[in-house]
């Protein structure tokens, strides 16, 4: 038996910083008045948290806390820019990469108005588009937006969104940092990007059902969800201000409360730091896995700069057989299959059986590393299929 570690980093984050659960109770003890509704003390300690999530966030980012949305999820956020934002007839690029909180709208959006999608088949070997790429792609047809994801959740590589925003101009670009945020340093000014949605509880070591939307000054969607705001509570219209705009019905603060402790923690940290400690992780894992002789690492690039993901499959074995007896056997958590993204599997040849995709975060040690390969080394179907 090796190390039991938990490697699903990439579908959520476990454990969480010392602190997050703490805020989340202390915030449900003493705070947990409804946030803008009402001027007594609950309501008001309620409203302090969640502007403290929202500056802490913002601050991490490199974004406005003006224009920074809190909201349950990712999918939430993008759900909300593409929806709100492409029209009938409109014209949308994307990487061969996209999660299905990206390709499910876009596909949805493709037979409800008749938007047209354009994926951009990239020539690198594991489908990285250059900005180049996608400059090419925006110019043989007017395009509405550019939607791309900042890291690919099956292989981990890092898009280089910053030169693609600049390639594509005046297109704006919305980014997926889903993956990105909290594993990589992101400063959301110097990305130039028109909007940035990510999870609160992956990277960002947040609770789950938190999500974040950073907006440039150009650009406010139409709200997805219409209801009460505590604000301008005389209109039946949604009011324009941000946050409240695209912010309606009673937040998930507890949450929040959480996510402004990860915040705090991921400073302390320093994501630049956080990101070298996963990439040691990796290259273990890596270098460990390619040395089995029937082992194929899928996506891993190390030219490429990547988050603590790896996606990677054993000839003539089952990825969820494999998957489940690292778990039994080991304590090994990791995923097999798709990850929601079949976009992906498909450009990476992993389609329809995808990978094992380890995920590793802040918390997994170079004994976890070692672990998995010491484990996928010694499963026994595996040592059969060799003799
Ligand atoms: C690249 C990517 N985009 C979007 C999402 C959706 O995030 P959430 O489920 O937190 O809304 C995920 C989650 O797995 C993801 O990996």
């Amino acid at each position: 038996m090796t190390t039991p570690a938990y490697l699903d980093n990439a579908a959520t984050s476990f454990p969480k910083p010392p602190g997050v659960a703490r805020a989340v109770a202390s915030f449900l003890d003493t705070s947990a008045g409804n946030p803008g509704r009402g001027g007594h003390r609950l309501a008001v300690a309620a409203s302090r948290a969640v502007e403290g999530a929202r500056d802490a966030v913002a601050q991490l980012l490199g974004a406005d806390p003006e224009r920074t949305l809190l909201g349950p999820g990712c999918t939430f956020w993008l759900n909300t820019l593409l929806q709100g934002l492409l029209e009938p007839g409109d014209r949308v690029v994307c990487s061969q990469l996209e999660h299905n909180a990206v390709m499910r709208p876009l596909r949805w959006l493709e037979a409800q108005r008749g938007v047209i999608v354009h994926s951009v088949a990239a020539a690198h070997p594991w489908g990285v588009p250059t900005p180049a790429e996608l400059r090419a792609a925006v110019v043989l047809a007017p395009t509405k937006l550019v939607v791309i994801t900042h890291a690919s959740n099956v292989t981990g590589a890092v898009l280089p969104v910053a030169a693609i925003t600049r390639a594509v101009a005046p297109v704006p670009v919305i980014v997926d940092a889903a993956q990105s945020a909290g594993s990589v340093p992101i400063d959301f000014a110097e990305l130039g990007v028109a909007a940035l949605a990510c999870s609160g509880h992956k990277g960002l070591l947040g609770p789950p059902g938190v999500g974040v939307l950073l907006l440039d000054d150009q650009l406010t969607p139409p709200p997805l969800l219409h209801g009460g705001t505590g604000s301008r509570s005389e209109s039946e219209l949604m009011p324009s201000l941000l946050p409240d705009a695209l912010e309606a019905g009673t937040p998930n603060s507890p949450g929040y409360a959480g996510l402004e402790a990860s915040c705090a923690w991921l400073e302390e940290r320093g994501v630049a730091a956080i990101q070298a400690h996963e990439n040691q992780l990796l290259a273990i894992a890596a270098q460990g896995l390619a040395g089995l002789p029937d082992v194929e690492l899928i996506g891993f690039d190390p030219q490429q700069p990547h988050t603590g993901t790896l996606s990677f499959r054993v000839q003539g074995v089952d990825n969820g057989e494999l998957a489940l007896w690292l778990d039994r056997r080991h304590g090994i958590q990791l995923r097999p299959g798709l990850h929601c993204a079949p976009a992906a599997h498909r450009r990476l040849g992993s389609f329809p059986a995808g990978t094992l995709r380890a995920g590793f975060g802040p918390f997994n040690t170079v004994a976890h590393a070692q672990g998995l390969v010491a484990a996928v080394a010694s499963f026994p179907k595996r040592t059969q299929a060799q003799a």
